[in-house]
């Protein structure tokens, strides 16, 4: 067979294949159901989810995970333990390992968290310190952490948890040794490592209008004046069935907007005492629907994370005795109620 002529049945066999693929494709068929990414996008807002790195070998959560969600928030790689676990020893691995996910399917990165009481390394916490001690450590910390991530991330959860439930100053290492002002300082030095990130207070029973999110109210609207660089407010979101949901919480996050920064819900999930039943599992898909709803109302509030987004890897049990189904996919990755609720609000 002469070179043309094998050329040309190669091209004809191209081209029926080709053919033989489209008749194949029904022109009926349905188009592919919209992300909650893609969804929270029509409303300029991202919909994230958290994620962990032992959970980076599990591919069927990796495929869900990379292709539902437009954002991500490391669950642990970024604390304190896992970036700086000796003095001055810095390891980067497990959050680059979220970056490097994050960058390949197209997601925003909130970063969390740098000054948190929690989770902090023993070298910290096992020995006392004096104020001209410990606040060269904080900065440095803070810094080193921010200029390695500079420019990879939206945001920065700056200082996590700082108030107690009635609104006074938790007692955390740094509160005692530094005073209230070390909030202000994080702020000022995490501005100066990385000037593009927005920066975040962040905290839990924080979603409608109370005493703990009447400090944060306070304290955002002093940093403002003083000249701060604080720029947004996370609300956490880790509701429980048992206890109601927070009343007042468009309202909430409408006062923090008028203030002049942006409010994200960061760690939303909803967990009930187990086991779960179809009723709770109804209730739980509109406390979902509702929160989301009172993000969509106000403009500043620039988008929503749940806490990992399936049962099999949430935190809930392990933290909560006899509670859990908080997230919105099951165990083998179902969709649950709260998933299509979620969906429908956001236009789906
Ligand atoms: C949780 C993680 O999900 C767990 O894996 C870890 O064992 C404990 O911390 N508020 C926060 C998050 O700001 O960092 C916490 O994450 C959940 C509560």
């Amino acid at each position: 067979m002469s070179r043309s002529i094998s050329r040309h049945l190669i091209a004809l066999s191209a081209a029926v294949c080709l053919a033989a693929g489209l008749a194949a494709t029904p022109a009926t068929a349905e188009p592919r159901p919209k992300t909650l990414a893609e969804l929270a996008k029509k409303h300029h807002k991202y919909f994230g989810s958290a994620t962990d790195n032992p959970e980076f070998t599990d591919a069927a959560y990796l495929k869900l995970l990379g292709s539902e969600f437009g954002q991500t928030t490391p669950g642990n790689a970024m604390k304190w333990y896992a970036t700086e676990p000796k003095p001055g020893v810095f390891d980067f691995t497990a959050g680059d390992e979220v970056l490097a996910f994050a960058k390949d399917h197209h997601q925003k990165v909130r970063g969390h968290t740098l000054v948190w009481h929690s989770q902090l390394p023993a070298w910290l916490t096992d020995r006392t310190w004096t104020a001209d001690e410990l606040r060269p450590v904080l900065k440095n910390h803070i810094q080193t952490v921010a200029r390695h991530y500079k420019g990879k991330v939206i945001h920065w959860d700056v200082v996590n948890e700082a108030f107690n439930e009635d609104g006074t100053y938790r007692e955390s290492i740094f509160y005692k040794t530094l005073g209230p002002g070390y909030i202000a300082d994080a702020l000022r030095w995490a501005h100066e490592a990385d000037p593009r990130a927005k920066l975040y207070l962040n905290d839990y029973n924080v979603d409608g209008i109370n005493a703990k999110s009447d400090a944060y109210y306070h304290l955002i609207k002093q940093l403002k004046a003083d000249g701060v660089p604080v720029e947004g407010f996370g609300l956490q979101g880790h509701l429980a069935l048992q206890y109601g949901f927070p009343a007042g919480v468009q309202e909430n996050i409408q006062r923090f907007a008028d203030l002049g920064v942006e409010v994200a819900i960061t760690e939303l999930d909803i967990r009930m005492e187990l086991p779960a039943t179809p009723e709770k599992l109804a209730t739980q898909a509109t406390w979902y629907a509702d929160y989301v709803k009172a993000c969509l109302a106000v403009k500043k509030c620039v988008g929503v994370t749940i806490w990992d987004y399936t049962d099999k890897y949430s935190w809930i049990p392990g933290v909560f005795p006899d509670e859990g189904a908080a997230l919105p996919y099951d165990e083998n990755l179902q969709p649950k109620p709260a998933y299509h609720a979620i969906r429908k609000v956001l236009g789906g």
